[in-house]
């Protein structure tokens, strides 16, 4: 049956919830692999708006069931939060959601951490959300699992341990106030009453639902170039955002992976610190960033912006193995005169035969571009392809070439309906 994993193919923020929202009903599951709170996935129903940090998008549709996979870094407070907003919508989760009883935790201290590295010289611009540091007690062999939350003196044990230590480094270190072992025993334990109705055996109940026949599609957050080990690192975040990461963060393994579905924006952007070779400035970034509506959904950060980078697209290619693609937010290149699209880049005059994943290259990079009319009207009624401009459809027919992909939905708008499939 059909297990389709969903990536991000820039710098994350390209619409991936307003397309797994459309793709979902499709699905028996919808999961998410990697990742925390530090996503935002955006999508609109109607007049109401929902922004999904852990729970995957697919819980709006009320026959698809969501897990939240072992990849995933857990905020309890943000979950909780967000099963409230979403049964406070009238959005059922029970019965309906499920949660690996592998996943992490995130623990205060992460949190605290966080704040506290980006507060000095190495900052990558994090969404401060503790990802960093419970990655790093997780491949430290240190971190707190759902499944101690079970076991209430394996949990207390844990908790104490890990606070020793990080109480030291806390006090010694960053000459900060230590934090209390019981108040956060006490905060997790209640944690755990709430949320033991949705802790279940996740590869199990994705494998046996695949041997049923059922379809899963696997949603990505973040994007290819915040990808720890294929990204632009160290400005990147803590997991594996590409295709590969969906299989050890659900437990699927690669040979029940029908396909791979990339999310492309129509432009670039990023939120946060590194190297960015298409990056447009002054009023030309601030029209784009404004026209698109570019601020975070987590942080509400203003967005860098960009053009088009279809050198970049097809190193995500390369790395996912994306065989179909969704253009996202087309629409919002209806102001300009003139598009470009960048086609390779340049170094010492020199065009690169492949991506500079190395950022001390990618920073001294010259983009190379082409020139494409823009359409310069107002593209968020089309409701098929034919209802697009001439120079539209030469902008989507020169950057699926130029990027190897092939385009299977063209996004119009944010809404459900503002959406075409081919
Ligand atoms: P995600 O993190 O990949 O799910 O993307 P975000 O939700 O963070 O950011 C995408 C933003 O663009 C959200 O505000 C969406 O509602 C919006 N959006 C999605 N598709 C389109 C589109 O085709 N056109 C426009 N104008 N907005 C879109
Ligand atoms: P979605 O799923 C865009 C960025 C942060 C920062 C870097 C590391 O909505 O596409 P972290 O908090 O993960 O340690 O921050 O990664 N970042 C994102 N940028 N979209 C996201 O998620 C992001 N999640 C993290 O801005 O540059
Ligand atoms: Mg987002």
């Amino acid at each position: 049956m059909e297990v389709t994993v969903l990536v991000g193919s820039q710098w994350g923020d390209e619409g991936k919830g307003k397309i797994v929202d459309i793709l979902s009903d499709r699905y028996d599951f919808v999961a998410r692999y990697q990742g925390g709170a530090n996503a935002g996935h955006t999508v609109i129903i109607g007049d109401q708006q929902f922004i999904l940090h852990l729970v995957p998008s697919g819980i709006l549709r009320e026959n698809v069931k969501c897990v939240i996979g072992n990849g995933v870094v857990i905020d309890p407070q943000a979950l909780l939060d967000e099963i409230q907003f979403l049964e406070s919508s009238g959005i059922s989760t029970k019965g309906r959601l499920f949660i690996s009883h592998n996943a992490h935790l995130i623990m205060p201290y992460h949190k605290l951490l966080d704040q506290i590295n980006e507060s000095g010289a190495n900052k990558i611009g994090t969404t401060g959300r503790g990802i960093g540091p419970c990655y790093i007690d997780k491949y430290a062999r240190k971190g707190i699992r759902i499944v101690d939350l079970l076991d209430r003196n394996v949990l207390k044990e844990k908790i104490k341990l890990n606070l020793e230590e990080k109480n030291n480094l806390l006090k010694k270190v960053y000459n900060h106030a230590e934090l209390d072992v019981e108040k956060i025993i006490n905060e997790y334990v209640e944690f755990d009453k709430q949320i033991d109705q949705y802790i279940t055996d996740a590869p199990s109940l994705l494998n046996n639902a695949i041997l049923e026949g059922q379809s899963v599609l696997i949603e990505g957050a973040q994007g290819t170039m915040l990808d720890v080990d294929h990204g632009t690192y160290p400005f990147v975040t803590s997991s594996n955002p590409t295709s590969g990461g969906a299989c050890t963060g659900t437990g699927i393994p690669p040979t029940k992976i029908s396909s791979v579905f990339g999310i492309v924006k129509a432009y670039t952007t990023r939120v946060g610190n590194g190297p960015f070779p298409t990056e447009l400035f002054g009023d030309e970034g601030e029209e784009l960033r404004k026209t698109g509506a570019e601020f975070g959904a987590t942080t509400g950060r203003p967005r860098r912006c960009g053009w088009f980078d279809a050198f970049l697209l097809n190193y995500s290619r390369m790395i996912n193995g994306i065989e179909r693609t969704a253009i996202t937010k087309l629409d919002v290149l209806g102001y300009l005169d003139e598009i470009k699209v960048c086609v390779g880049y340049e170094k010492n005059g020199k065009k690169l035969k492949s991506y500079p994943t190395d950022i001390s290259q990618l920073e001294n990079v010259t983009p190379v571009y082409e020139t494409l009319k823009g359409w310069r009207q107002d593209i968020s009624g089309a409701r098929s392809f034919n209802d697009l401009p001439a120079e539209c459809k030469e902008y989507l027919s020169f950057i699926s070439q130029e990027s190897g992909i092939e385009i299977k939905i063209i996004s119009v708008g944010p809404k459900r309906e503002q959406t075409i499939e081919l």
